[in-house]
Protein backbone atom coordinates (compact mmCIF):
# COMPACT_ATOMS: atom_id res chain seq x y z
CA UNK A 1 0.00 0.00 0.00
CA UNK A 2 0.98 3.34 -0.48
CA UNK A 3 0.92 6.40 1.34
CA UNK A 4 1.43 10.03 -0.19
CA UNK A 5 3.64 12.17 2.58
CA UNK A 6 4.21 15.42 2.10
CA UNK A 7 8.27 16.48 2.72
CA UNK A 8 9.95 18.97 3.22
CA UNK A 9 13.48 17.39 4.13
CA UNK A 10 13.60 18.19 7.47
CA UNK A 11 13.88 16.54 10.76
CA UNK A 12 9.79 15.93 10.99
CA UNK A 13 9.00 14.57 7.78
CA UNK A 14 12.25 12.95 7.67
CA UNK A 15 11.63 10.91 10.57
CA UNK A 16 8.03 10.29 9.19
CA UNK A 17 8.94 8.63 5.63
CA UNK A 18 11.05 6.30 8.61
CA UNK A 19 8.19 5.79 10.35
CA UNK A 20 5.80 4.97 7.57
CA UNK A 21 7.64 2.40 6.27
CA UNK A 22 8.65 0.52 9.78
CA UNK A 23 5.20 0.88 11.36
CA UNK A 24 3.05 0.42 8.99
CA UNK A 25 4.97 -1.26 6.27
CA UNK A 26 3.69 1.42 3.26
CA UNK A 27 5.31 2.28 0.13
CA UNK A 28 6.05 5.51 0.83
CA UNK A 29 5.51 8.30 -1.92
CA UNK A 30 7.24 11.55 -0.96
CA UNK A 31 6.03 15.07 -2.36
CA UNK A 32 8.13 17.97 -1.76
CA UNK A 33 6.19 21.52 -3.05
CA UNK A 34 8.64 24.37 -3.97
CA UNK A 35 6.42 27.60 -2.55
CA UNK A 36 9.85 29.59 -2.72
CA UNK A 37 11.76 27.92 0.27
CA UNK A 38 15.11 28.23 -1.22
CA UNK A 39 16.14 25.05 -0.36
CA UNK A 40 18.04 22.96 -2.32
CA UNK A 41 15.61 20.62 -3.88
CA UNK A 42 17.64 18.03 -5.40
CA UNK A 43 19.31 17.57 -1.88
CA UNK A 44 15.81 17.16 -0.57
CA UNK A 45 15.06 14.21 -3.11
CA UNK A 46 18.18 13.02 -2.60
CA UNK A 47 17.94 12.82 1.01
CA UNK A 48 14.21 11.18 0.43
CA UNK A 49 15.41 8.43 -1.95
CA UNK A 50 18.45 7.81 0.61
CA UNK A 51 15.58 7.03 3.39
CA UNK A 52 14.43 4.72 1.06
CA UNK A 53 11.28 6.26 -0.67
CA UNK A 54 9.27 4.42 -3.50
CA UNK A 55 8.78 7.68 -5.41
CA UNK A 56 8.97 11.16 -5.30
CA UNK A 57 7.76 13.97 -6.81
CA UNK A 58 9.23 17.79 -7.06
CA UNK A 59 5.96 20.19 -7.96
CA UNK A 60 6.91 23.98 -8.94
CA UNK A 61 4.09 25.32 -7.41
CA UNK A 62 5.63 28.92 -6.31
CA UNK A 63 4.14 31.12 -8.98
CA UNK A 64 0.24 29.51 -7.78
CA UNK A 65 1.27 30.40 -4.52
CA UNK A 66 2.06 34.28 -5.46
CA UNK A 67 -0.68 34.44 -7.29
CA UNK A 68 -3.32 32.84 -6.03
CA UNK A 69 -2.45 33.07 -2.04
CA UNK A 70 0.11 36.06 -1.21
CA UNK A 71 -1.89 38.45 -3.71
CA UNK A 72 -5.00 37.63 -1.93
CA UNK A 73 -3.42 38.18 1.14
CA UNK A 74 -2.12 41.42 0.54
CA UNK A 75 -5.29 42.70 -0.82
CA UNK A 76 -6.72 41.70 2.64
CA UNK A 77 -3.55 43.24 4.44
CA UNK A 78 -3.80 39.78 5.83
CA UNK A 79 -1.64 39.88 9.37
CA UNK A 80 -2.88 37.52 11.90
CA UNK A 81 -3.11 39.02 15.54
CA UNK A 82 -2.06 42.47 13.94
CA UNK A 83 1.56 40.67 13.23
CA UNK A 84 2.01 37.69 11.01
CA UNK A 85 1.57 38.14 7.43
CA UNK A 86 0.89 34.08 7.42
CA UNK A 87 3.30 32.68 5.58
CA UNK A 88 3.58 29.40 6.82
CA UNK A 89 -0.53 29.45 7.05
CA UNK A 90 -1.25 29.96 3.38
CA UNK A 91 1.37 27.53 2.17
CA UNK A 92 -0.05 24.82 4.23
CA UNK A 93 -3.33 24.84 1.92
CA UNK A 94 -1.46 24.68 -0.97
CA UNK A 95 0.67 21.89 0.10
CA UNK A 96 -2.24 19.46 0.61
CA UNK A 97 -3.96 20.10 -2.03
CA UNK A 98 -0.40 19.21 -4.35
CA UNK A 99 -0.46 15.81 -1.95
CA UNK A 100 -4.09 15.33 -2.73
CA UNK A 101 -3.34 15.94 -6.34
CA UNK A 102 -0.01 13.28 -6.34
CA UNK A 103 -2.27 10.74 -4.18
CA UNK A 104 -5.12 10.54 -7.08
CA UNK A 105 -2.03 9.74 -9.80
CA UNK A 106 -0.82 7.30 -7.46
CA UNK A 107 -4.53 5.26 -6.54
CA UNK A 108 -4.08 5.87 -3.20
CA UNK A 109 -5.97 7.78 -0.55
CA UNK A 110 -3.68 7.21 2.50
CA UNK A 111 -1.98 11.35 3.32
CA UNK A 112 1.02 11.30 5.48
CA UNK A 113 2.41 14.78 6.95
CA UNK A 114 5.15 15.52 9.67
CA UNK A 115 3.08 17.82 12.36
CA UNK A 116 3.12 17.60 15.52
CA UNK A 117 0.31 17.47 17.36
CA UNK A 118 1.16 20.85 19.23
CA UNK A 119 1.07 23.50 16.05
CA UNK A 120 -1.90 25.24 13.52
CA UNK A 121 -0.23 23.11 10.82
CA UNK A 122 -1.77 19.79 11.60
CA UNK A 123 -5.05 21.61 11.55
CA UNK A 124 -4.04 23.30 7.96
CA UNK A 125 -3.52 20.11 6.48
CA UNK A 126 -6.12 17.77 7.82
CA UNK A 127 -8.71 19.99 7.19
CA UNK A 128 -7.53 20.89 3.66
CA UNK A 129 -7.02 17.28 3.06
CA UNK A 130 -10.57 15.90 4.18
CA UNK A 131 -11.95 19.00 2.38
CA UNK A 132 -10.43 17.58 -0.70
CA UNK A 133 -10.41 13.75 -0.32
CA UNK A 134 -13.29 13.09 2.16
CA UNK A 135 -12.53 9.48 2.26
CA UNK A 136 -8.88 9.94 2.85
CA UNK A 137 -6.95 8.67 5.91
CA UNK A 138 -4.12 11.03 7.27
CA UNK A 139 -1.25 9.71 9.25
CA UNK A 140 1.02 12.03 11.53
CA UNK A 141 3.78 9.94 12.99
CA UNK A 142 4.88 12.84 15.03
CA UNK A 143 1.59 13.40 16.45
CA UNK A 144 0.37 10.13 16.74
CA UNK A 145 3.95 8.79 18.55
CA UNK A 146 3.32 11.79 20.66
CA UNK A 147 7.24 12.44 20.10
CA UNK A 148 9.28 15.32 21.20
CA UNK A 149 12.11 16.81 19.42
CA UNK A 150 14.79 15.63 21.04
CA UNK A 151 13.28 12.23 20.60
CA UNK A 152 12.70 12.72 16.61
CA UNK A 153 16.48 13.66 16.57
CA UNK A 154 17.61 10.43 18.62
CA UNK A 155 15.16 8.54 16.20
CA UNK A 156 16.76 10.08 13.40
CA UNK A 157 20.17 9.00 14.92
CA UNK A 158 19.53 5.64 15.43
CA UNK A 159 17.98 5.19 12.25
CA UNK A 160 20.78 7.00 10.09
CA UNK A 161 18.82 9.79 9.18
CA UNK A 162 20.86 13.09 8.41
CA UNK A 163 19.27 16.40 9.90
CA UNK A 164 20.97 19.71 8.72
CA UNK A 165 22.74 21.35 11.98
CA UNK A 166 20.31 24.03 11.94
CA UNK A 167 17.47 22.04 12.24
CA UNK A 168 18.77 20.69 14.99
CA UNK A 169 18.77 24.58 16.95
CA UNK A 170 15.76 25.82 15.54
CA UNK A 171 12.29 24.17 13.83
CA UNK A 172 12.36 26.54 10.17
CA UNK A 173 9.43 27.16 7.54
CA UNK A 174 10.26 29.33 4.84
CA UNK A 175 8.48 30.16 1.57
CA UNK A 176 8.32 33.31 -0.64
CA UNK A 177 6.21 35.19 1.75
CA UNK A 178 8.48 34.91 5.14
CA UNK A 179 10.24 32.43 7.13
CA UNK A 180 8.95 31.42 10.58
CA UNK A 181 11.44 30.22 13.71
CA UNK A 182 10.52 28.41 16.50
CA UNK A 183 12.29 26.34 19.44
CA UNK A 184 14.98 26.00 21.00
CA UNK A 185 16.39 29.10 22.30
CA UNK A 186 13.64 31.16 21.12
CA UNK A 187 11.29 29.37 23.43
CA UNK A 188 12.20 32.17 26.42
CA UNK A 189 10.15 34.76 25.63
CA UNK A 190 11.57 36.69 28.10
CA UNK A 191 14.73 37.19 26.05
CA UNK A 192 15.59 38.73 23.07
CA UNK A 193 16.54 36.32 20.21
CA UNK A 194 19.99 35.25 19.52
CA UNK A 195 21.61 36.88 16.00
CA UNK A 196 21.89 33.22 14.89
CA UNK A 197 18.02 32.96 14.36
CA UNK A 198 18.09 35.23 10.95
CA UNK A 199 18.74 34.78 7.54
CA UNK A 200 16.95 37.15 5.31
CA UNK A 201 17.20 40.36 7.74
CA UNK A 202 20.62 41.86 8.55
CA UNK A 203 20.48 41.99 12.36
CA UNK A 204 24.63 43.13 12.57
CA UNK A 205 24.32 47.09 12.95
CA UNK A 206 27.84 47.06 11.85
CA UNK A 207 26.74 46.06 8.22
CA UNK A 208 23.60 48.20 7.83
CA UNK A 209 24.05 50.63 4.84
CA UNK A 210 24.82 53.99 6.12
CA UNK A 211 22.67 56.07 4.25
CA UNK A 212 18.26 55.23 3.50
CA UNK A 213 16.79 53.65 0.44
CA UNK A 214 13.48 53.94 -1.03
CA UNK A 215 11.19 51.21 -2.77
CA UNK A 216 8.45 51.99 -4.97
CA UNK A 217 6.05 50.32 -4.71
CA UNK A 218 3.02 50.39 -7.78
CA UNK A 219 -0.61 48.93 -7.24
CA UNK A 220 -3.76 48.33 -9.95
CA UNK A 221 -6.57 47.37 -8.05
CA UNK A 222 -5.04 46.44 -5.14
CA UNK A 223 -2.57 44.30 -6.76
CA UNK A 224 1.05 44.93 -6.38
CA UNK A 225 2.25 45.26 -10.21
CA UNK A 226 5.62 46.33 -9.91
CA UNK A 227 8.29 47.26 -7.33
CA UNK A 228 11.03 49.46 -8.01
CA UNK A 229 11.94 48.27 -11.82
CA UNK A 230 10.51 44.64 -11.62
CA UNK A 231 6.78 44.39 -12.97
CA UNK A 232 5.13 41.39 -13.37
CA UNK A 233 3.86 40.53 -16.69
CA UNK A 234 0.29 38.80 -17.45
CA UNK A 235 -0.91 35.98 -15.81
CA UNK A 236 1.73 36.66 -12.84
CA UNK A 237 4.88 36.61 -14.48
CA UNK A 238 7.54 37.59 -12.53
CA UNK A 239 5.63 37.61 -9.22
CA UNK A 240 8.15 35.66 -7.77
CA UNK A 241 10.91 37.26 -8.58
CA UNK A 242 9.10 40.65 -7.71
CA UNK A 243 8.41 39.47 -4.05
CA UNK A 244 11.96 37.90 -4.00
CA UNK A 245 13.47 41.12 -4.70
CA UNK A 246 11.72 43.10 -2.35
CA UNK A 247 12.40 40.36 0.25
CA UNK A 248 16.04 40.78 -0.57
CA UNK A 249 16.04 44.51 -0.66
CA UNK A 250 14.55 45.15 2.95
CA UNK A 251 16.16 42.52 4.36
CA UNK A 252 19.42 44.09 3.60
CA UNK A 253 18.05 47.26 5.25
CA UNK A 254 17.09 45.22 8.37
CA UNK A 255 13.68 45.52 7.75
CA UNK A 256 11.68 42.53 7.81
CA UNK A 257 11.66 41.05 11.53
CA UNK A 258 8.56 40.62 13.88
CA UNK A 259 8.67 39.02 17.32
CA UNK A 260 5.40 39.05 19.10
CA UNK A 261 3.43 36.50 21.21
CA UNK A 262 0.88 34.07 19.23
CA UNK A 263 -2.38 32.07 19.89
CA UNK A 264 -2.27 28.87 18.32
CA UNK A 265 -5.43 27.03 17.21
CA UNK A 266 -4.50 24.49 19.72
CA UNK A 267 -4.99 26.98 22.75
CA UNK A 268 -1.60 27.31 23.59
CA UNK A 269 0.25 30.96 23.52
CA UNK A 270 3.93 30.41 21.75
CA UNK A 271 6.51 33.18 21.21
CA UNK A 272 6.86 33.59 17.21
CA UNK A 273 9.38 35.05 15.42
CA UNK A 274 9.44 36.10 11.78
CA UNK A 275 11.31 37.24 9.23
CA UNK A 276 9.16 38.64 6.40
CA UNK A 277 10.51 41.80 4.60
CA UNK A 278 8.70 41.73 1.50
CA UNK A 279 5.51 40.95 3.38
CA UNK A 280 5.71 44.20 5.83
CA UNK A 281 6.94 46.42 3.17
CA UNK A 282 4.27 45.52 0.71
CA UNK A 283 1.19 45.25 2.81
CA UNK A 284 2.07 48.29 4.43
CA UNK A 285 2.15 50.46 1.50
CA UNK A 286 -0.90 48.69 -0.10
CA UNK A 287 -2.62 49.90 3.37
CA UNK A 288 -1.41 53.09 3.22
CA UNK A 289 -2.50 53.56 -0.66
CA UNK A 290 -6.26 51.96 0.71
CA UNK A 291 -6.43 54.67 3.07
CA UNK A 292 -5.96 57.22 0.38
CA UNK A 293 -9.03 55.84 -1.77
CA UNK A 294 -11.29 53.81 0.03
CA UNK A 295 -13.80 55.94 2.14
CA UNK A 296 -13.74 55.87 6.14
CA UNK A 297 -16.71 53.66 6.43
CA UNK A 298 -15.24 51.03 3.88
CA UNK A 299 -12.15 51.42 5.48
CA UNK A 300 -13.39 50.74 9.05
CA UNK A 301 -15.73 47.61 7.63
CA UNK A 302 -12.84 46.32 5.98
CA UNK A 303 -10.61 46.06 9.13
CA UNK A 304 -13.29 43.68 10.44
CA UNK A 305 -13.36 41.03 7.58
CA UNK A 306 -9.30 41.51 7.55
CA UNK A 307 -9.24 40.45 10.70
CA UNK A 308 -11.78 37.53 9.96
CA UNK A 309 -10.04 37.11 6.71
CA UNK A 310 -7.04 36.32 9.24
CA UNK A 311 -8.19 34.03 11.40
CA UNK A 312 -9.59 32.11 9.36
CA UNK A 313 -6.23 31.84 7.03
CA UNK A 314 -4.46 31.16 10.30
CA UNK A 315 -6.73 28.59 11.89
CA UNK A 316 -6.52 26.40 8.89
CA UNK A 317 -10.09 27.41 7.11
CA UNK A 318 -8.67 28.41 3.63
CA UNK A 319 -11.45 26.08 2.04
CA UNK A 320 -14.37 27.31 4.57
CA UNK A 321 -16.81 28.91 2.39
CA UNK A 322 -16.67 32.49 4.40
CA UNK A 323 -13.44 32.92 3.27
CA UNK A 324 -14.08 33.44 -0.65
CA UNK A 325 -17.40 35.12 0.55
CA UNK A 326 -15.01 37.84 2.18
CA UNK A 327 -12.71 37.19 -1.15
CA UNK A 328 -15.40 38.64 -2.74
CA UNK A 329 -16.12 41.50 -0.57
CA UNK A 330 -12.31 42.68 -0.86
CA UNK A 331 -12.36 42.19 -4.56
CA UNK A 332 -14.81 44.77 -4.80
CA UNK A 333 -13.30 47.18 -2.57
CA UNK A 334 -10.09 47.02 -4.91
CA UNK A 335 -11.65 48.52 -7.37
CA UNK A 336 -9.72 51.68 -7.47
CA UNK A 337 -6.91 50.75 -5.16
CA UNK A 338 -4.49 51.87 -7.79
CA UNK A 339 -1.38 54.26 -7.73
CA UNK A 340 2.03 55.03 -5.84
CA UNK A 341 3.70 54.43 -2.85
CA UNK A 342 6.93 55.07 -1.54
CA UNK A 343 8.41 53.28 1.26
CA UNK A 344 11.77 54.62 2.82
CA UNK A 345 13.87 52.02 4.71
CA UNK A 346 16.91 52.80 7.19
CA UNK A 347 18.95 51.13 9.94
CA UNK A 348 16.26 48.61 10.36
CA UNK A 349 13.03 51.15 10.43
CA UNK A 350 10.83 51.43 7.69
CA UNK A 351 7.79 53.92 6.89
CA UNK A 352 5.79 55.03 4.12
CA UNK A 353 6.89 58.58 2.51
CA UNK A 354 4.97 58.62 -0.28
CA UNK A 355 1.63 58.22 -1.95
CA UNK A 356 -0.62 59.42 -5.40
CA UNK A 357 -3.61 57.96 -6.77
CA UNK A 358 -5.66 58.76 -9.55
CA UNK A 359 -8.37 58.17 -7.11
CA UNK A 360 -7.14 60.08 -4.20
CA UNK A 361 -9.87 61.09 -2.22
CA UNK A 362 -7.28 63.59 -0.39
CA UNK A 363 -7.76 66.98 -1.59
CA UNK A 364 -5.54 69.33 -0.53
CA UNK A 365 -7.99 72.43 -0.85
CA UNK A 366 -10.06 70.86 1.78
CA UNK A 367 -6.88 70.01 4.08
CA UNK A 368 -4.92 73.21 3.59
CA UNK A 369 -4.63 75.36 6.70
CA UNK A 370 -3.09 78.06 4.32
CA UNK A 371 -4.76 80.33 2.03
CA UNK A 372 -7.12 78.94 -0.88
CA UNK A 373 -8.73 76.06 1.27
CA UNK A 374 -11.92 74.96 -0.45
CA UNK A 375 -13.30 73.94 3.16
CA UNK A 376 -16.26 76.27 4.38
CA UNK A 377 -15.24 76.63 8.39
CA UNK A 378 -19.03 78.17 8.91
CA UNK A 379 -20.52 74.81 7.86
CA UNK A 380 -18.26 72.87 11.33
CA UNK A 381 -20.42 74.25 13.94
CA UNK A 382 -23.45 72.86 13.22
CA UNK A 383 -21.73 69.36 12.78
CA UNK A 384 -20.24 69.33 16.03
CA UNK A 385 -23.21 69.98 17.70
CA UNK A 386 -24.87 67.61 16.57
CA UNK A 387 -22.11 65.28 16.02
CA UNK A 388 -21.51 65.06 20.25
CA UNK A 389 -25.23 66.03 21.07
CA UNK A 390 -26.05 62.30 22.98
CA UNK A 391 -22.48 62.53 24.69
CA UNK A 392 -23.21 65.89 25.93
CA UNK A 393 -26.56 65.06 26.93
CA UNK A 394 -25.62 61.78 29.05
CA UNK A 395 -22.97 63.97 31.05
CA UNK A 396 -25.35 66.49 31.66
CA UNK A 397 -28.56 64.25 32.67
CA UNK A 398 -25.64 62.25 35.13
CA UNK A 399 -24.56 64.90 36.87
CA UNK A 400 -27.64 66.70 37.33
CA UNK A 401 -28.64 63.25 39.46
CA UNK A 402 -25.47 62.91 41.24
CA UNK A 403 -25.33 66.89 42.67
CA UNK A 404 -28.91 65.72 43.63
CA UNK A 405 -28.30 62.83 45.82
CA UNK A 406 -25.18 64.04 47.00
N1 LIG B 1 3.30 30.00 14.02
C1 LIG B 1 3.34 30.01 12.59
C2 LIG B 1 2.08 29.45 12.03
O1 LIG B 1 1.37 28.76 12.71
C3 LIG B 1 4.59 29.35 12.05
C4 LIG B 1 4.57 27.88 11.99
C5 LIG B 1 5.88 27.37 11.52
N2 LIG B 1 5.83 25.96 11.30
C6 LIG B 1 6.84 25.18 11.57
N3 LIG B 1 6.66 23.92 11.31
N4 LIG B 1 7.96 25.60 12.09
O2 LIG B 1 1.75 29.71 10.91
Amino acid sequence: MKAVLAYSGGLDTSVAIRWLQVKYGYDVVTVTVDVGQGDNLKAIEDRAKAIGVAKHYTIDARKEFAMNYVMPCIKANGLYEGKYPLATALARPLIASKVVEIARKEGTEILAHGCTGKGNDQVRFDITMRALMPSCTIIAPIRDMNMTRDEELEFAKKEGIEIASEAKRYSIDQNLWGRAIEGGSLEYADREPDADAFRWVNVDPSLLPDDPTYMHIEFEHGLPVAVDDLRIGSNGKGAVEMIEYANEKAGKYGVGIVDHIEDRVVGIKSREVYEAPAALTIIEAHKELEKLVLTSHQLRFKQIVEQQWSMLTYSGLWLEPLRSDLDRFIESTQEYVNGKVTVKMYKGAFRVVARSSPYSLYDEGLATYSKGSTFDQSLARGFVELWGLQSIVANRVRSTIMRMEG
